[in-house]
């Protein structure tokens, strides 16, 4: 608790905002305004020494308040996969508004059918498979996991620590993301079931082993506490598996965009079989083309039981959901869930309609050739500096850390810190994460064009010169 002497964490928010030197007047006052009238997200103020209030957005850039301009490197999180201001979605969303319909309840309409179907087909598996809309990531989240739950009738979920599932009550368990969830502890009462593992994070084996062994160590730890009867999870010698469901991110956005080495997923779907359980994979940041394919999972071929998906989705509105195999849902009737929006035809026709535009601009195809643009610039950016340490790559997901020496790999959290903000200064939002906070992440648009891919290495290549003569690195 902090003594009364002590300043709020608010106040002291509000003083590090009313005391930033470079910030822009619109800027300052808009966030003071804030501040004082809202309750911040957790974002907000762990990127940057300040943030920004973003006022308009065209294609990959954004502009502030005070119209200082930008590359648009975070995307609102990668839900504006296709960028800002797309016609055809503004067109859609008018003609829906109009002449169809907007919302009316979570009743089935022409639009909703047509997604529906869409996304049957366009998600891994060739079984029979069932959807179910929600709204936020964290909803669908939820859906999966009351989903696996009740068609196992079993309570145990394997997650991953650094894993970011959603911040409702239901999610809040699985995200192993601590900043947040050391706020709610305890867990509520059912989610005492959930079990986690270390994620394959290979750079920093968290076995202490090499890169290469790191996911056969991830996955054997796993296999080892399911066979030996030594925890809640199942005691196979008496026949029982207590584990409904593992769910994974493919790559592992939030924490610092960071793709395992391949044969991991494989390796889950080994475990999932191997003892029965279901394996969820959470495409909500990594789908919608984020890494070349429509869904990371494709890059390995695994095959999930239940896909879950949102952001990108809905183009900047609210859009979620959950594909599973049919056979889930067979004991269940009406009953699973009702929402007023879940499905709502406006939310609809914006999915069709971005869907439309994946396939009318191949923009898995232009989203992969970027991605192979990005990776030469990247060699030569680990050639000129000391302090990067490594980076993965894949479509236009883009995951860099920085380190004080590439032997011991020691964090340069501060030089991290720096690079973001100088970048931000120089006009490039890019954001800071990573286990140890020396990750920086970019997930431009995926249709980001060549000439913005050039400005932004020009912009990053500078910031990390400038931070590396500081630091004395260079
Ligand atoms: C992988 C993943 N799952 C779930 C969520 C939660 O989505 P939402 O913020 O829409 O609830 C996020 C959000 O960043 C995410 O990245």
């Amino acid at each position: 608790m902090a003594n009364a002497a002590e300043k709020k964490p608010f106040q002291k928010l509000l003083d590090r905002i009313e005391n930033a030197e470079n910030m822009t007047p619109g800027n300052k006052a808009g966030i003071i305004d804030f501040l004082q009238h809202e309750h911040p997200g957790d974002v907000l103020f762990t990127k940057w020494d300040y943030p920004q209030i973003i006022a308009k957005g065209k294609g990959a850039r954004i502009w502030d308040v005070d119209g200082k301009e930008y590359i648009d490197c975070i995307t609102g999180m990668s839900s504006m996969n296709l960028g800002h201001s797309d016609k055809r979605i503004a067109e859609a969303m008018y003609d829906q508004y109009m002449n169809q319909l907007d919302n009316w309840f979570d009743f089935p309409t022409p639009e909703r059918l047509k997604l529906v179907n869409r996304l049957i087909d366009i998600t891994p598996g060739d079984f029979p498979k069932r959807v179910r809309l929600a709204l936020s990531g964290s909803d669908a989240v939820e859906n999966a996991i009351r989903l696996a739950r009740y068609a196992t009738k079993r309570q145990h979920i394997i997650s991953f620590y650094g894993a970011y599932h959603g911040q409702n009550s239901a999610t809040m368990g699985l995200t192993g993301s601590g900043r947040m969830t050391s706020y709610y502890n305890p867990m509520p009462s059912q989610d005492n079931c959930i079990e986690h593992f270390p994620y394959p994070y290979a750079y920093r084996n968290p076995f202490g082993g090499t890169e290469e062994e790191c996911v056969e160590q991830c996955l054997n730890l796993i296999d080892n506490m399911m066979s030996t009867g030594v925890t809640p999870m199942g005691a196979p010698d008496a026949g029982i598996c207590n584990v409904a469901a593992l769910i994974v991110e493919p790559c592992q956005s939030s924490a610092g965009y960071i793709i395992p080495p391949k044969g991991f997923l494989q390796g889950l779907r080994n475990l999932a079989d191997k003892y029965g359980f279901l394996l969820i994979f959470d495409e909500i940041q990594t789908g919608m083309g984020r890494t070349g394919k429509m869904w990371c999972c494709e890059h390995e071929g695994v095959v999930p039981d239940i896909l879950v998906f949102g952001k990108a989705l809905g183009a900047g509105i609210p859009m979620s959901g959950i594909v599973g195999k049919a056979e889930l849902f067979e004991d269940i009737d009406v009953s699973f869930i009702c929402s007023t929006y879940a499905g709502y035809a406006m939310g609809c026709r914006v999915g069709n309609t971005v869907l439309d535009i994946i396939e009318e601009d191949h923009l898995l195809e232009k989203c992969t050739a970027t991605g192979e643009y990005m990776k030469p610039k990247l060699e030569k950016l680990m050639e000129d500096h000391p302090s990067m340490g490594t980076y993965n790559i894949r479509g236009v997901y883009l995951g860099m850390e920085f380190v004080k020496d590439r032997e011991t790999k020691e964090p340069a959290k501060d030089e991290t810190h720096d690079i973001v903000n100088v970048c931000r200064d120089n006009g490039l939002l890019c954001q800071l994460n990573g286990y140890l906070g020396n990750r920086i992440s970019f997930i431009p648009p995926i249709n980001i064009e060549k000439e913005d891919v050039d400005e932004l290495f020009e912009i990053l290549d500078a910031a990390i010169t400038e931070v590396e003569k500081k630091y004395g690195y260079i």
